[in-house]
């Protein structure tokens, strides 16, 4: 544990890069955002519709957009890497009255036991996470067996033009925010050791929530569309 707090007080160069571009853009990522959240909110709604009763770990909770959606009768602990995000996150959570315990932490290294969460749940945050492998191994750590992961992502396409056109853009987000158009983070889920990985396509092959499970539970299904 001592460890890992220390390696949020000194990160790896890119994981303190991705700090300081969100730390930058966070007093106007809410209105960088404005036009696209109509867009996003039926597809929040839809992921932490979902989430069972349990103590819940949301990831990547920046400005708090979710905070609105986390389940009334859930234990909610949220975290962030960049202070300036969380700023804004505490000041939506008092204005919504929210009671999630919102923490500063690397998903990289997080600063809790195995084994300590129902369900782990993301909205737009593979993208940024500098090891998305290291990320997911880690909250397959901290997630129960059995216990589910739940994820709003944008990934690369599969279409060729599409695929190469975002390669090509991909340094454009990374140096303003911090954040890839290039992602494949279907497979590192299932690279990080995740079971029965299910992905549905909400816009293209490019926006997708995928939900899986920490193994060694009993509520794996057999053969749901895994990937
Ligand atoms: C694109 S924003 C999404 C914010 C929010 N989830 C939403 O849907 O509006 C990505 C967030 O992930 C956070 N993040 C990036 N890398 C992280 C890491 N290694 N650990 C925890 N949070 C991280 C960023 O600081 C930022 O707040």
């Amino acid at each position: 544990m001592k460890a890992q707090q220390m390696s949020l007080h000194a990160p790896p160069p890119d994981t303190a890069l991705t700090r300081r571009r969100y730390d930058r853009i966070a007093p106007i990522y809410d209105l960088v955002e404005w036009g696209m959240e109509w867009r996003f909110v039926p597809w929040r709604r839809a992921l932490w519709a979902l989430v069972r009763p349990g103590h819940v770990l949301e990831v990547g909770v920046g400005t708090g957009k979710n905070l609105p959606y986390h389940p009334p009768d859930a234990e909610m602990t949220a975290i962030d890497l960049s202070p300036r995000m969380l700023e804004r996150a505490r000041r939506r959570a008092r204005r919504l009255g929210s009671a999630a315990r919102i923490e500063l932490a690397d998903v990289q290294a997080l600063p809790f036991p195995d084994a300590s969460f129902d369900t782990a749940a993301a909205t737009f945050v593979f993208c940024s996470v500098p090891d998305p492998v290291l990320g997911l191994r880690e909250l397959r750590r901290v997630l129960r067996p059995g216990g589910r992961l739940l994820l709003l992502e944008h990934v690369l396409s599969e279409r060729p033009w599409l695929r190469r056109l975002m390669w090509r853009l991909d340094p454009l987000p990374y140096h303003l925010w911090g954040a890839h158009l290039n992602r494949e983070t279907v497979h590192s889920v299932s690279a990080a050791g995740f079971v029965d990985v299910v992905a549905v396509e909400l816009s293209l092959d490019i926006v997708k929530r995928i939900e899986a499970q920490a193994p060694g539970g009993h509520e794996e299904t057999a053969g749901r569309g895994r990937v």
